[in-house]
């Protein structure tokens, strides 16, 4: 089983509350212009915490240390498995060096981007445990 590991970042937001970041994917046209947590391929002999800080380096040009993993595993092909796990940033302010954009959202923020279908499909698995995470005050 080969695995794609995808972060996500939480911050604080000035005035309360917190807010997750969003990455627009640029390729393949599939899901070109949708929204995701942004990571990638692990590696040959990569732990999925090393494959996670690698991606966000060369994709954010941002430091961070890998945490505990989502609770939702998503089947992408028979041979690959997409996982989540919480990043924390410890260096450097995320640019979009792969991707076309990237946005900080809310609780509601992130519900209305998943309502008009602009998160890329596989990522609507973890809607339920990121939006408790936005939501904690
Ligand atoms: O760049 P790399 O080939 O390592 O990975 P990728 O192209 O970003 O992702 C590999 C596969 O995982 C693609 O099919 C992506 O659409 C999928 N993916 C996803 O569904 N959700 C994410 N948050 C990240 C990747």
């Amino acid at each position: 089983m080969r695995y794609v590991v995808a972060g996500a970042l939480l911050r604080e937001r000035a005035g309360g509350g917190r807010e997750l970041l969003l990455a627009q994917r640029s390729y393949p046209p599939e899901v070109a212009g949708l929204w995701e947590l942004p990571g990638g391929k692990c590696g040959p002999g990569e732990t999925r915490a090393a494959a996670l800080e690698r991606e966000l380096d060369e994709e954010l040009d941002v430091r961070v240390v890998a945490g505990a993993p989502l609770t939702e595993q998503v089947r992408l092909r028979e041979d690959l498995l997409l996982v989540a796990h919480w990043a924390e940033l410890v260096a450097g302010t995320p640019r979009a060096v792969e991707h076309q954009d990237l946005i900080w959202v809310d609780a509601a923020e992130l519900a209305a981007l998943a309502a008009r279908g602009a998160l890329v499909p596989a990522d609507t698995a973890w809607l339920p445990e990121l939006t408790v995470a936005l939501d904690v005050r």
